[in-house]
């Protein structure tokens, strides 16, 4: 109401609200290389695209006089209360979206409450993105090396500098087909970006013979050596186990049959995604899969889940579908390409603001007990 109450005199230099005004801003902003990059998918994109269908063909069928006076948005995740049910993706190399980085949208995050996954591939090191959020609640997204030592190295870190789970990304064993970057000749990380966590890492640092101030060039090169591993299988979650006491949360799941193995692996919650469309072309659409992976293992793991949620109805259609709260990709890094820290708290204002007043006009008064008899799938 405060918005419409200053709308006679709209001020031209106010931020966007549309979420598709935010992207072209974004587009406005950035070269080709960096908007690519954060805008492109996989291949033919078909999946990003397959991504939004899938909230499209959830249509909510609202209930009515159902007193919505309190309606409440938090969510309990691994035994801790938070005030939303979104957290922040892990997403990297975002000093080529804004100056501000990982910093400007960590504090966002902060102020907001909304838990912060930091990304290994962050243009800064963990410890400093720690130090910027203070006591806010921050997760570490790891990218599981070839090199044990690293990815110890990395659990270690994290685990001192107060981060409270480990996000492992299972669906990046190696960088994926995106023509937009091929086409651009676009890899941020053989231009030193999204390096900090690895330039800054005793047992990275111990492999080089020179510094990466020295040498940038080898130390680049041993970075694609080490990045990915493409040897990993269900046995070695058991290495995760052995070097960390935080909970371990999968990411990238799709299977059911993969949902049951990571239950099987004892882990403590998955998040159904593809990456937002940027890794297997033709992928289906994440929210398409949640149900199947919610019958799977519902009731034995958390479940979260991420690709596509542009709008506070796409949250409530995925925690009807039994998602206990949602990652929000793409949408937070145009609102830190437009604005910095202050864009990316607006969006993820206005997207609970959404979510709030939907929630309201469907009749439903906490986002923790939506049912999935709250939506009908159109074919
Ligand atoms: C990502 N994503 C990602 N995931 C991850 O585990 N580690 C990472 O470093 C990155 N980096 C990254 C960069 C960019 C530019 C994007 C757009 C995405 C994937 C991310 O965490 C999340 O799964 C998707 O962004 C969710 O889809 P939407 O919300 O963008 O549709």
């Amino acid at each position: 109401y405060q918005i419409y109450a200053t709308m006679h005199n709209p001020d031209p230099n106010r931020l966007p609200v549309i979420h598709e005004e935010w992207e072209n801003v974004a587009r406005e902003k950035l070269q080709d290389g960096p908007y690519y990059y954060i805008a492109g998918g996989a291949g033919g994109e078909k999946t990003m695209q397959a991504n939004l269908q899938a909230f499209s063909n959830q249509r909510i069928i609202p209930r009515m006089l159902r007193n919505v006076d309190k309606r409440d948005l938090s969510v309990r995740l691994l035994g801790q209360k938070y005030p939303f049910p979104i957290l922040q993706a892990p997403i990297g190399v975002q000093s080529i979206i804004h100056e501000e980085g990982e910093i400007g949208s960590a504090k966002a995050s902060a102020e907001m409450g909304v838990p912060y996954i930091a990304s290994s591939a962050s243009s800064v090191p963990m410890e400093k993105i720690a130090e910027a959020m203070g006591d806010a609640p921050r997760w570490f997204q790891l990218y599981w090396s070839r090199d044990p030592e690293i990815t110890a190295s990395f659990l270690r870190r994290a685990e001192k500098t107060g981060y409270s789970a480990i996000v492992v990304t299972l669906d990046t064993p190696m960088m994926a087909w995106r023509e937009h970057d091929l086409k651009n000749v676009y890899l941020p990380f053989l231009a030193g970006e999204g390096v900090g966590n690895y330039f800054t890492d005793p047992a990275f640092l111990a492999k080089l013979d020179q510094s990466p101030q020295e040498d940038p060039q080898s130390a680049i090169m041993h970075w694609t050596k080490i990045f990915g591993n493409t040897g990993l299988t269900w046995e070695s979650i058991d290495f995760l186990r052995e070097h960390t006491s935080l909970p371990i949360i999968l990411k990238g799941i799709l299977h059911p049959e993969d949902a049951k193995l990571a239950v099987e692996k004892g882990v403590d919650g998955i998040i159904v995604s593809n990456h937002g469309g940027r890794q297997v072309d033709g992928a289906i659409g994440a929210l398409d899969v949640l149900p199947d992976i919610v019958a799977a293992v519902g009731d034995k793991t958390e479940i979260l889940m991420d690709s596509g949620i542009r709008r506070g109805s796409d949250i409530m259609k995925a925690m009807a579908l039994g998602a206990k709260a949602v990652l929000v990709g793409r949408p937070l890094m145009y609102g830190l390409a437009a604005a910095g820290q202050k864009g990316v708290k607006e969006v993820m204002q206005n997207m609970l603001a959404d979510l709030d007043i939907t929630m309201g006009l469907a009749g439903q008064s906490s986002v923790s007990n939506l049912e999935a008899s709250l939506l009908r799938k159109m074919e």
